[in-house]
């Protein structure tokens, strides 16, 4: 038995398409920031059949992208000569609670890595773990490291041809995430179908090529700790990907009119205060206020004034962990 710990991470550069979907080898990189909470356990145990416990509902569509995520992590393993029990069961003890925006496979799929990493003889590089996550969620292998982290393409088409760096520990910096979910109804398509689509935006391949700037600057922006760099190049990124996804095939539009109202409002906050804050959006209408520590009582306040919506804050956390088995 073996048991791991993970929690989200928040993306900065985001990552949306894949050049290789069942690999989720991604068409560009991508750099987050790992958060402290909400966490989620796993626990992997050797057994005579596949299986999947959880103590949230699992549907039917769970339990597949499980057992296809254990079939890549063998095929993967295998090209490293090392092997798996045949059969794992899993255990899903997830802490993320609902309608607060944080996608959790992130976390789910890092701890899964993690915890079936911890059967097997050999201890894998950092690297290798981050390809294990990467196989059951593209932005889950940035959670097996804490602090600024990178999912890089490695330049190959293997298998393994994408692995998440860290860029700078998690003492590096202090921000937080002060997290601003509005409540909806709106019915969302899930991250893996929306890369799948991803590519049919006429939008896509100038993306693509406007990503591999914003990502040097993302990264030296955190090395430098230059929040306003920071700023220009995340909402700029989450913007150009909303836009992308606004305009593929079939459209998905997952900013609502509460978001855009959230964020107009940041902006005068901003400009008022001279606040060091940014927004970013993932996959839904929750927006991300990022703020270094001297702004973060002034956002917590603008956060708890927003009605019908619910409130969360992390600060960056130190990544994916075995805890125990
Ligand atoms: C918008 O990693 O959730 O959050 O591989 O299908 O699980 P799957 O996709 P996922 O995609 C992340 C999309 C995003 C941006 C990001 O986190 O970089």
């Amino acid at each position: 038995m073996s048991t791991a710990r993970s929690t989200p991470n928040i993306a900065l550069i985001k990552y949306w398409g894949n050049r290789n979907n069942d690999w989720r080898l991604p068409a560009a990189d991508s750099l987050s920031f790992t958060l402290s909470e909400p966490c989620v356990d796993v626990i992997a145990t050797v057994a005579d059949s596949f299986a999947v416990t959880s103590t949230k509902e699992l549907s039917e569509k769970d339990v597949e992208r499980f057992k296809r995520h254990l079939e890549l992590m063998h095929e993967y393993l295998n090209t490293l000569n090392l092997k798996l029990p045949e059969h794992l069961a899993f255990h899903v003890d997830s802490h993320i609670p609902p309608g607060i925006g944080l996608a959790s496979s992130a976390a789910v799929f890092s701890a899964t890595a993690i915890a079936v990493a911890g059967l097997l003889e050999q201890e894998l590089t950092t690297e290798q773990l981050s390809v294990l996550a990467r196989l059951g969620s593209g932005s889950a292998a940035r959670s097996v490291l804490g602090g600024f982290v990178t999912l890089e393409n490695t330049g190959t088409d293997g298998i393994d041809s994408a692995v998440a760096r860290q860029v700078a520990p998690v003492d590096h910096w202090e921000l937080w995430d002060i997290v601003i979910a509005p409540s909806t109804t709106h019915k969302k398509v899930g991250s893996t179908e929306g890369h799948a689509g991803a590519a049919t935006s006429p939008h896509f391949v100038q993306r693509l090529q406007d990503i591999r700037l914003r990502q040097s600057n993302g990264i030296e922006a955190v090395l430098m700790r230059d929040f306003e760099k920071l700023q220009t190049v995340a909402e700029a990124d989450s913007l150009d990907m909303h836009h992308c996804m606004a305009t593929q095939q079939p459209p998905l539009h997952y900013l609502s009119n509460e978001t855009y109202r959230i964020i107009r409002e940041l902006e005068a906050l901003r400009r008022g205060q001279h606040l060091p804050v940014l927004y970013t959006m993932d996959a839904g209408p929750t927006v991300h206020c990022i703020c270094e520590a001297e702004a973060k009582k002034t956002v917590e306040t603008f956060a708890s004034q927003q009605s019908d919506c619910t409130i969360f804050i992390a600060k960056i956390g130190s990544g994916a962990e075995r805890i125990k088995g």
